[in-house]
């Protein structure tokens, strides 16, 4: 190990929860036209323990939309996708809102390459009052959540075996 390169921790997994559907669409944008819920952008990247990016990591995201309910008939507010050749994502979706004793939060599920472990976890914003009740509220994945004028920017980089 080089000097000053520290192994990175693994992200947190989190239970996966109940309303995971195989099979989402391929895309990066994953509202449908009139979706209840501000807008939300959501970016990082997946990375090694080594803090080397993985490209062609799979993501595969779903949450529920902004007035906590999920499609469970179709696949509105789900939808997979892979980083790109620097490992980055790019996710284009509404704010979840929180339902029944869960803080507001959305689904990932990640894998460095199709030989490697998957990562489930849920992603958290930070702040919410519901944070401190909800009991699989993980701190380890709170969002970077930045306020922009029409909408929020999440950031969160993922850190998966390989
Ligand atoms: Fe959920």
């Amino acid at each position: 190990m080089s000097a000053g390169k520290e192994r990175l921790e693994l992200t947190a997994s989190v239970e996966e929860g109940p309303y995971y559907k195989a099979g989402s669409p391929e895309r990066r944008s994953i509202a449908s036209p009139g979706t209840p819920g501000r807008k939300l952008v959501l970016e990082g990247r997946v990375l090694d323990t080594e803090g080397n990016p993985v490209a062609r990591a799979w993501l595969d995201f779903w949450h529920a939309d902004g007035n906590g309910q999920y499609d469970n008939e179709g696949y509105n507010l789900r939808g997979h996708q892979y980083t790109d050749e620097n490992g980055y994502y790019h996710l284009e979706t509404v704010r979840p809102k929180e339902y029944l004793f869960r803080a507001a939060h959305v689904h990932a599920k990640v894998r460095a390459s199709e030989s490697s472990p998957v990562l489930t976890t849920q992603l958290f914003f930070p702040g919410e009052a519901r944070n401190v009740t909800d009991p699989i509220f993980e701190e380890k994945t709170l969002m970077n959540v930045a306020e922009m004028q029409d909408s929020q920017k999440a950031t969160f980089d993922f850190v998966v075996e390989t």
